[in-house]
């Protein structure tokens, strides 16, 4: 056994690290998703929620929300872009086995990767401009040589498969329906990198994806493209119920059995990674993405998308548009065509907001639909592309209200380690249940957010703070009538 080895490793015992988790005994049958797409389906609805112990965040059925429980139901699935980089196979009927996967061209991207040295297919990577789907939109060429470069033994690969960005469900079908497309991603990110095991790491909340996963990964050791004479392996980690563990220093702690605490960086994970050692961590879209570039060329996927945001990207629109769904658009459109074109404009009602990436970033007010679809576009006006989770809310949805549900959202969900978060969240949470007419109210409000601001150690309250600065922006009067009776 390797000293690296993580079966040499003391994992805690379950004691120390179960109070972290939300859903460890839940099946989920019966549960009302209390993510940010249902809450707004219930408020357009008119509809009275209850709040269960413990919360569901997100069950992956925003198209077709409000939703209790599991479903099998699929969303409409179309591609709106020139080449379907991702939803091709699925849209053909040619996801799921490995026969349908390979019939439509699977493992040939593998197979000419592992021909090639690998600097070459690392150069391919880079020149094809991919960025990561998680949310930070780092370049993955760059983060996959950081580890290829690496002196220290053995590497490793994980594929974020959280999802936790409530409104996303792409990563949810890209695992059921096309579960090939990640391996045959992660088995090319592993040669290009040096890696020789690799783990996906699954929300608690996708059991049929586990299914899924786990017969394709059966097949792809049969094929000969894991485990046996190739020295890289895949296994799925399951998840316990915790938003949080969508971040990457606490996922990493969450497989190696610790505590999910967020750790600061440097060291990035390139460099120390799970268990210390040199670690790739990709989203599922983002590996899934690697087969179609390998096949067609970094040239092919240059031309598709726009400015510094390349290529296409996943979608997935809540159940208050006319059309919601699964879709895959090229980066630079305007968001407008997002919802008026693709998503058919609203059911009900007219649109109020827009929340693109999840409830950690910040809304798009009506009179900047024209804003093109980018990262840094997104970002010029304080809102973020995230994880493609677009939730369309209307007049049913209180300011008020979806403040105190983004932070009870938040305060749950915090890992403790920061002050503001911990502890500000459910302030702010708190100050927005009722009418509350002091001044000083107010100015409570903005010292927390001001605080999530400058003292979070990640994303969770820097977003936090992100999405609270866009509705003082951009819904500054509804805002100020919270404060005054
Ligand atoms: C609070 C928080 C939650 C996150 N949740 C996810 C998630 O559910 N899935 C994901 O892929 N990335 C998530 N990320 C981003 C990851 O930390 C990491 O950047 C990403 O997995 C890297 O992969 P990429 O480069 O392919 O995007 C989250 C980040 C933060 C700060
Ligand atoms: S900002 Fe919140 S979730 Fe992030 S490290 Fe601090 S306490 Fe943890």
């Amino acid at each position: 056994m390797q000293p690296h080895d993580p079966a040499c490793r003391p994992i805690a015992p379950d004691p120390e690290t179960a109070s972290f988790y939300h859903l460890e005994a839940c099946d989920l049958t019966a549960d009302p998703c209390g993510g940010t797409a249902c809450f707004v389906a219930h408020n357009s609805l008119g509809h009275e929620r209850s709040d269960p112990n413990p919360r569901v965040f997100c069950l992956g059925r925003c198209f077709e929300g409000p939703a209790v429980g599991l479903s099998n139901q699929r969303p409409t699935i179309r591609a709106f872009s020139s080449e379907a980089v991702l939803l091709g196979r699925i849209l053909q009927g040619h996801g799921g086995s490995l026969a349908a996967y390979c019939r439509s061209g699977g493992y040939e991207a593998f197979d000419r990767a592992v021909a090639e040295p690998r600097e070459q297919v690392l150069a391919t990577l880079e020149d094809s401009g991919l960025r990561g789907r998680g949310g930070a939109g780092f370049p993955t060429g760059r983060k996959w040589r950081a580890v290829a470069q690496q002196a220290a033994q053995p590497k490793y690969l994980v594929a974020n498969a959280d999802e936790g960005d409530a409104g996303a469900f792409s990563d949810r079908f890209l695992m059921e329906d096309d579960p090939h497309a990640l391996i045959e991603g992660m088995a090319i990110a592993a040669y290009a990198t040096g890696a020789t095991r690799g783990w996906i790491y699954l929300r608690h909340e996708y059991p049929a994806a586990l299914v899924s996963l786990d017969h394709a990964l059966a097949e792809a050791r049969d094929f000969g493209i894991l485990g046996g004479g190739r020295d890289f392996d895949i296994e799925v980690k399951a998840g316990r119920g915790s938003y949080i563990c969508g971040e990457e220093s606490a996922l990493l702690r969450s497989i190696e059995g610790r505590r999910p605490e967020v750790m600061a960086r440097p060291p990035y994970p390139t460099a120390h990674g799970l268990f210390g050692q040199p670690t790739v961590i990709n989203n599922v879209e983002t590996f899934a993405t690697v087969p179609w570039i390998i096949r067609n060329g970094c040239e092919a996927y240059q031309v598709l998308g726009f400015s510094s945001s390349r290529g296409t990207k996943l979608i997935s629109l809540n159940s208050l548009f006319k059309r919601p769904g699964l879709y895959e658009v090229e980066f630079g459109i305007p968001v407008r065509q997002i919802v008026e074109d693709i998503g058919g404009g609203l059911c009900n009602g007219s649109l109020k907001g827009l929340i693109i990436g999840g409830p950690l970033a910040g809304i798009i007010p009506p009179e900047l639909l024209d804003t093109r679809f980018g990262f840094e576009e997104l970002t010029a006006i304080g809102a973020g592309v995230g994880h493609g989770g677009v939730i369309a809310f209307d007049e049913g949805t209180s300011i008020r209200a979806l403040v105190r549900h983004v932070f009870s959202f938040g305060a749950d969900e915090s890992c403790g380690k920061c002050t503001p978060c911990r502890l500000g969240s459910r302030r702010i949470e708190a100050l927005f249940s009722e009418a509350t007419s002091t001044g000083s109210a107010e100015t409570e409000w903005r010292e927390i957010v001001n605080a999530l601001k400058m003292a979070s150690l990640c994303g969770h309250g820097s977003g936090l703070a992100a999405f609270a600065e866009s509705v003082m922006r951009y819904y500054g009067k509804e805002v100020e009538s919270c404060f005054t009776r």
